[in-house]
C-alpha cells in the first residue's frame, strides 16, 4: 500500500453559545462552526510490527499516546480486533497549536479517515463519528467539517444547506505565549453565569431553533449582512487574558472587518472580510502594532470540507 496523505483543517466558531450544564458535567452548547483552509497534513505508511509511531515538524508537539493522532489509531485498531495493524504517521504542523482552532482535535479526526483506508478497515461514516466522538467533543465536527450547527456537548451535528462555503476571508491572530485551558474557561463560565443557565431541555430545544432562524445564519447563505458574532467564553476569557484584550483591540481597529471574535476558548482571534484580498489587505495594515505586540498572524478562507483524504496542500 503506498503511503497516504490526510489534510486537517482548522475551524472557527462563528457562535459558541453556553445554555447550560449537562448531567455528565460536560456544558450544553449551542454552536456554528466553521472549517477554513488553513490544515495541517498528515501522511501515513503501513508497517506490520503493531507500532504507532508518529513524527511532527513541530517539536512543541507531544508525539506520544497523549496526541490525538495516537489515541484515534489506538482506538480504531481495538474497533478492529487487528492488535497487529501498524504505522508511521507524520503531522506536517500548520494550525497553531493550543489556540482554541481545533488543531488536535482536527489531526485526530484525520488520523480516524487515514488509518480507515489505510488499514482497510472498512468501518461507516456513522462508526468513525461515535469513535470520534468518544475522543472530543469537536472532533465530530472535524471529521464532517465545512458549516455546521453543533449541539449537545458540540457533537450533534447539522449541516448547513448553503450553496458554497461562506466566500469570507479571514484573519487570525494568536500571542504564542498565551494559552487557555478549556477546562479552565468552562469552569470559569459556570463560577460566572452559573445562576442563570438553562435548565430543561424544552429551553434548550428553543434556543437551538433560534439558531437555526439566526441572522448569523441568514448571513452564511448570503442573504443578509454578518451580524456581531457571540462567544459566551469570550466574555469569560477576554477580562482575564492580557493578549486577547490586545488582540481583540487591534482587530476592532481595522477598516472593512465585518465581525472580530475568539474562537473557541482562545486565546486565538480572528477578523472575517468579505474576501481574501480584504484580508490580507489587513494584515498588511496591521502588521507593524502585531509585531510590536509580538501576535502572529495568518490569512485563510472558509472551506467546505472536513478531514480529506487526497494529496497534500500548499503550504499556508
Ligand atoms: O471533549 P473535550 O475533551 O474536548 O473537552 C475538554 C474539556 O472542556 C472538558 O473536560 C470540559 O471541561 C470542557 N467542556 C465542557 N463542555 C463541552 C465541551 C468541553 O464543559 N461541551
Amino acid at each position: 500500500m503506498p503511503e497516504l496523505t490526510v489534510l486537517a483543517p482548522a475551524k472557527i466558531n462563528l457562535h459558541l453559545e453556553v445554555l447550560g450544564l449537562r448531567a455528565d458535567g460536560y456544558h450544553e452548547l449551542a454552536m456554528v462552526m466553521q472549517s477554513l483552509d488553513l490544515a495541517d497534513t498528515l501522511v501515513f505508511n503501513p508497517t506490520a510490527d503493531g507500532q504507532i509511531s508518529l513524527s511532527c515538524d513541530n517539536a512543541d508537539l507531544p508525539t506520544d499516546g497523549s496526541n490525538l493522532i495516537v489515541r484515534a489509531a489506538e482506538l480504531l485498531r481495538a474497533r478492529s480486533g487487528l492488535p497487529e495493524l501498524g504505522a508511521r504517521i507524520d503531522l506536517q504542523k500548520r494550525i497553531p497549536i493550543g489556540a482554541g482552532l481545533a488543531g488536535g482535535s482536527s489531526d485526530g479526526a484525520a488520523a480516524l479517515v487515514g488509518l480507515n483506508a489505510l488499514w482497510g478497515c472498512g468501518f461507516s461514516a456513522a462508526e468513525l463519528l461515535a469513535m470520534a466522538a468518544a475522543l472530543g467533543s469537536d472532533m465530530p465536527f472535524c471529521l464532517e467539517g465545512g458549516s455546521q450547527l453543533c449541539f449537545g456537548r458540540g457533537e450533534r451535528l447539522e449541516p448547513l444547506a448553503l450553496a458554497q462555503p461562506p466566500g469570507l476571508g479571514v484573519l487570525l491572530i494568536k500571542h504564542p505565549q498565551a494559552s487557555v485551558s478549556t477546562p479552565w474557561a468552562y469552569g470559569r463560565c459556570r463560577e460566572m453565569r452559573g445562576d442563570f443557565y438553562l435548565e430543561h431541555e424544552a429551553d434548550f430545544a428553543q434556543r437551538r431553533d433560534a439558531l437555526r432562524h439566526s441572522p448569523l445564519l441568514a448571513a452564511m447563505a448570503g442573504k443578509a449582512p454578518l451580524p456581531r458574532l457571540r462567544n459566551d467564553l469570550q466574555a469569560v476569557v477576554e477580562p482575564e487574558v492580557e493578549s486577547v484584550r490586545q488582540g481583540l483591540a487591534l482587530l476592532r481597529g481595522l477598516d472593512g472587518a465585518l465581525a472580530v471574535a475568539m474562537s473557541g476558548s482562545g486565546p486565538s482571534l480572528f477578523a472575517l472580510f468579505s474576501d481574501l484580498a480584504g484580508a490580507t489587505a489587513a494584515q498588511a495594515a496591521l502588521v507593524g502594532p502585531l509585531a510590536a505586540a509580538g501576535f502572529e498572524s495568518w490569512c485563510c478562507r472558509c472551506t467546505g470540507s472536513g478531514a480529506t483524504l487526497g494529496p497534500a496542500a500548499a503550504p499556508l
